[in-house]
Formats: C-alpha cells, structure tokens, sequence
C-alpha cells in the first residue's frame, strides 16, 4: 500500500500543531519527523521532548528520521518520547547492526537508511532485520532541494534484492518528491513517500496531498 508522509520541516514551528492537523485531514499515513543534530548534517532541528510534544497532539504514525551521530545514545529517548518507527542512518554509527537491534528492543519499528552517494551493499548485511528502507533522494539537511534522478536505479536495484529474498521491508523515499518524481519512484519500487516542500510551501497543502495520492493513479 501506498503512504505519504508529509514532513514537518517544512511546516511553521510556532503553528505545528495546526500543520499537522491539515496533512491529518489530508488522509496521511505518516507524519514524517526530521532531527538533525548539526554534525551527520550541517543542520539543527529538534530532539526528543519536542518528538513527545508532537505524539500528544496525533494519531498519526511518527516516522522519525535520525540524522544524527551515533544514534544509539538516543533510541531509548526517541522511542520512549512516542516515535512509531526508527531511522538510522547507516554512515552514523560503526555498530549499525547493535544500533537496529536496539530499536527493536524498545519496541518500535527500525528503519535504515542511506544517503546518496551510499552504495546499497553498505546496508544489505542487515536488510533482514528492518521493517523500512529508507533512500534518500537529496543529500539530507535541508528542504526543498533537487531530486537526484540517479537514485531511480538504487530504488529499482533495492526492490530486485527485495523480491529476490522475499523480504517484507517499505521502500521509502525522501527528498525532492512530488507528484512527477513519486511516480518514477513508484514505479521503481518505493512505497513510502516523504514530501516536505511539495505540501508545505502550498497555499492549501490538503490539495498537494491530494495531488501525491492520485499521481499514480493517473
Ligand atoms: C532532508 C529531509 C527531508 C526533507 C524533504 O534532509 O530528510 O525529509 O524534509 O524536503 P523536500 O520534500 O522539500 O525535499
Ligand atoms: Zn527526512
């Protein structure tokens, strides 16, 4: 099934509560929630106490995106502050296998992701063990950047290995996604899809919603 998942980085911080109420609307699955800690990327958003803010105020599944070094110090804070799933990126910790295992000891969903330039054998060790994988389609920091057309073939590549193994994983995407690079991303395999300035910087982000869910419809 496919499931949008509009992030909140784009969204107005001091009207977060109302952003997140109109992608709810909207019919999203998923409310993607980026933390950078200004060392695995040159950017700064937020950490667990305001992840706990957020799961007070919705339903909505958090799909929290760790772009953070060594993650593992943080997965019990993240988990315990009410994210649904777990992303790590695999370049932010040496023990990438121990740092899944303890996302799943805390009983949430472990995703494993990989920036662009991250070839897909770096993470196939541990592709039985994650419930999402995460491909980035922008080098991650910051909103509102480029599509990286190239990743078309990771995603392609990664949902052969899929098949092949029979494994059970989402494939997501992130980055640059709207209602033309969804459907490349579509057809290539991914599943998952994360938007951030295709909803955000709309003047009605229901009807951009909207537009994501019907692009592969068409
Ligand atoms: C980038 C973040 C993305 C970002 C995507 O590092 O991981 O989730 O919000 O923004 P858009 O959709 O504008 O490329
Ligand atoms: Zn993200």
């Amino acid at each position: 099934m496919m499931k949008i998942a509009p992030s909140i980085l784009s969204a107005d911080f001091c009207n977060l509560k109302h952003d997140i109420e109109l992608v709810e609307k909207a019919g999203v699955e998923y409310l993607h929630v980026d933390v950078m800690d200004g060392h695995f990327v040159p950017n700064i958003t937020f950490g667990p106490s305001v992840v706990a803010d957020i799961r007070k105020n919705t339903n909505l599944v958090l799909d929290c995106h760790l772009m953070i070094e060594n993650p593992e110090q943080y997965i019990e804070d993240f988990a315990k502050a009410g994210g649904d799933i777990l992303t790590i990126h695999v370049e932010s910790t040496r023990h990438i296998y121990r740092a899944l295992q303890l996302i799943h000891d805390n009983n949430v969903k472990a995703g494993i992701v990989l920036n662009p330039g991250t070839p897909l054998a770096e993470i196939e060790p541990v592709l039985p063990l994650v419930d999402q994988v995460l491909v980035m389609t922008v080098n991650p920091g910051f909103g509102g950047q480029t599509f990286i057309h190239d990743m078309v073939k990771k995603i392609q590549k990664l949902k052969e290995i899929k098949d092949q193994n029979k494994y059970s994983f989402d494939i997501e995407v992130d980055g640059g996604i709207n209602d033309k690079t969804l459907v490349d991303c579509y057809k290539a395999g991914a599943n998952v899809f994360v938007a951030g300035s295709f909803v955000y910087d709309a003047e009605v982000p229901k009807k951009q919603v909207e537009l994501l869910k019907n692009a592969v419809k068409n």
